[in-house]
């Protein structure tokens, strides 16, 4: 018989809130990201109705016109494949969409780097830099 796989977590993109800062540094900071610059303006939530903020990413404008960073993103740790990065990954690159975005780099310093690159190579996101197991930068056409 196989174990059941627990339901997945469904949850809203939302601009983050000044109560929703602490949450986002706290999982970022856990995965060993950049945190120091989180604030309402970069940064989205997910929200579950019933849990409240279980992941969040920040945005970053780059020099070029249309791209952009996805400069850090986490889910919180206990709930990680329930679905939430996927739905986070989905509903921010339709936000960008909506805003005119055509290109998204993915900028990371983690030390759970193997598996997050895993998880935006499957979406579609290709490495164009590795400078070692827990820094590397990837990129994909919106
Ligand atoms: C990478 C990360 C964002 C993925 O988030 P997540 O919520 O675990 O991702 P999802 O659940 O949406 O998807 C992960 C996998 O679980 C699977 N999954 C989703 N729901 C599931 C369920 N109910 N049961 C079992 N598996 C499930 C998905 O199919 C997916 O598998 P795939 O990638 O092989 O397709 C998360 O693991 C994370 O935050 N990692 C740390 C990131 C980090 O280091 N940040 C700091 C630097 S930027």
């Amino acid at each position: 018989m196989h174990a059941e796989k627990p339901a997945v977590i469904n949850v809203a993109l939302e601009k983050a809130k000044p109560e929703d800062l602490p949450i986002a540094i706290r999982i970022f900071k856990h995965y060993g990201g950049y945190y120091e610059d989180v604030n309402c303006g970069n940064t989205f939530v997910a929200r579950s109705e019933s849990l409240g903020v279980v992941g969040a990413v920040k945005v970053k404008d780059t020099p070029s016109k249309g791209v952009v960073f996805l400069a850090t993103m986490g889910v919180e740790p206990h709930l990680q494949k329930r679905g939430i990065g996927n739905q986070l990954l989905e509903q921010v690159i339709e936000e960008l969409r909506k805003e005119g975005i055509h290109k998204a780099i993915v900028n990371f310093r983690a030390s759970d780097a193997e598996n997050l690159g895993k998880f935006f190579e499957k979406r579609g996101f290709v490495y164009f830099y590795q400078a070692n197991k827990e820094r590397c930068g990837m990129k994909r056409d919106l």
